[in-house]
């Protein structure tokens, strides 16, 4: 069995316990693309889109719920990330199998310094005006 490709740590933590509970299970889907064999990668690659797409979804929604300044900034990343994900999908869908580990620990090296830079300075702005999300869909 290979190395998770990320570790989750308290240090990924940011204190913010619904945007941490999301985050601790973006690192196990993440962990699953870089550990899947390739029969089974292209599964594992769908079920990290389904997540992510829900994961920046939420936060999305509560930029969007208390007009977050830097929401548009935030959102790009998301984005950014998003489509590049979505590119290797159809790569891998093709047979780049490769491609696929190469995309968990590109993932694995992008997420701390996201999670610790906006999500965090939104989990900041959350608690500082107390916005409570309402529960995930
Ligand atoms: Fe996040
Ligand atoms: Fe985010």
């Amino acid at each position: 069995m290979s190395e998770p490709v990320l570790a989750w740590s308290d240090q990924l933590a940011i204190g913010q316990s619904v945007m941490d509970d999301t985050h601790r299970e973006f690192v196990e889907q993440l962990n699953r693309v870089g550990e899947a064999e390739d029969s089974a990668m292209l599964a594992a690659i769908d079920d990290f889109i389904a997540h992510t797409e829900t994961h920046f979804g939420q936060e999305e929604q509560w930029m969007d719920a208390i007009e977050f300044p830097p929401r548009g900034c935030h959102r790009d990343e998301h984005e950014r990330i998003l489509e590049t994900v979505r590119v290797v999908r159809t790569r891998v869908a093709a047979g780049d199998f490769r491609l696929g580990r190469t995309l968990a620990e590109a993932l694995a090296e992008w997420f701390p310094q996201h999670a610790l830079s906006m999500d965090a300075v939104l989990g900041l702005y959350m608690t500082q005006i107390d916005y409570k999300p309402p529960p995930a869909a």
